[in-house]
């Protein structure tokens, strides 16, 4: 059995810009509709989300550590910015129909907890539903989007992520327009997250509703799982771009069922598919190895390139991959070299 170190070789650890000296004949991506125009996500969204770690142990308190481990570690400095509370934030709906947060696990409320991230330089993230309810089962958002919209902006909410449970029967690209709509309605700039695990194809009409789609089902700290998402993935690589973005789901780096060298080709392939980067592990205990995973500049500028082209695999013989993305720099491109077998 060879060690799992073996398994995943970046041979750039990170991965390397060479100028110009390896050209390859590659389609480039020409995005098919016009992006969202709000001036959001004109690269890859970057924060960090609560659900691949604390699943529904969200908390006021949970949520302010975090975004202080954010500032200390340098991941708002890195480049992370959105601080995001997946499900179970909330719990049920008042008389006049509006969202209520858990009293108990959010006792200053919402607006309070958005001024706490806002005033340490950071943006504001929630969760909500397409359907009638959560996939944990809470209160979703069908029949309420534009009173949810305007409840959010008075949060001070900048980014929503949006699910799909419990919505069987319904149109997504019809639902998350009314989000689009209504969100856009509100005058704050709010990025939109769809999250249809690639259901109802949103590669073809994610852009110009939402800033990023996801492509398929959910990410697990598990190395098999990662490289099923990256192979579904990188497929629709000519679907993303500046304002709307393939999302293979969030990290799982430091959460401790991979090993770094898998984490670490997780966040370098992570970056040349251009995919939005949010952290999923517990920040106020982070090992150096994941920080300097999740804080390397060069793999981070990959991700970030203002080109905004996601990677292609140019060659591949089964077990040697060669990736490539052009970048904004009309002399350079990124080039990974993975190997995904379990062979040295
Ligand atoms: C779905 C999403 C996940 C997460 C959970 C929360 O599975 O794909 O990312 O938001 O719901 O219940």
């Amino acid at each position: 059995m060879l060690s799992r170190t073996a398994r995943t070789l970046l041979v750039f650890s990170s991965i390397l810009i060479l100028a110009a000296v390896c050209y390859l004949p590659i389609r480039l991506n020409s995005p098919a509709a016009r992006a969202l125009d709000d001036g959001t996500a004109r690269t890859p969204p970057m924060g960090w989300n609560s659900w691949n770690h604390f699943g529904c142990d969200v908390t006021e308190q949970l949520i302010k550590h975090t975004a202080d481990a954010m500032v200390a570690s340098g991941m708002r400095d890195a480049g992370y910015q959105y601080v995001v509370i997946d499900d179970c934030w909330q719990v049920s709906r008042d008389s006049q129909g509006a969202i209520v947060a858990d009293p108990q696990r959010f006792p200053s409320g919402m607006a309070a907890l958005g001024d706490y991230i806002h005033a340490r330089g950071l943006k504001f993230g929630l969760y909500t539903d397409a359907g009638y309810r959560t996939c944990m089962g809470r209160p979703g958002s069908l029949g309420h989007e534009w009173q949810d919209a305007a409840t959010y902006a008075a949060w001070g909410v900048d980014y929503l992520k949006v699910d799909w449970c419990a919505a069987e029967g319904l149109d997504a690209a019809t639902q998350y327009a009314l989000f689009r709509d209504a969100l856009a309605a509100t005058g704050r700039p709010i990025v939109l997250s769809i999250c249809t695990w690639g259901e109802q194809n949103p590669w073809d009409w994610g852009r110009g509703t939402g800033h990023l789609w996801r492509t398929t089902r959910d990410i697990a700290d598990r190395w098999p799982v990662v490289l099923q998402i990256i192979r579904e993935n990188v497929v629709r690589a000519y679907a993303g771009g500046p304002g709307g973005w393939n999302d293979p789901d969030m990290l799982e780096i430091g959460n401790g069922h991979m090993t770094d060298a898998e984490y670490r080709s997780h966040f370098s392939l992570w970056a040349m598919m251009a995919a939005p980067l949010f952290a999923g592990n517990d920040l106020t205990r982070m090992s150096d190895a994941t920080r300097d995973i999740l804080l390397n500049p060069e793999v981070i500028a990959v991700d970030q390139d203002r080109r905004g082209t996601p990677a292609l695999i140019v060659y591949d013989d089964g077990g040697r991959q060669v990736w490539s993305r052009p970048l904004e720099n009309p002399n350079a491109r990124a080039v990974a070299l993975f190997n995904p077998t379990d062979l040295p």
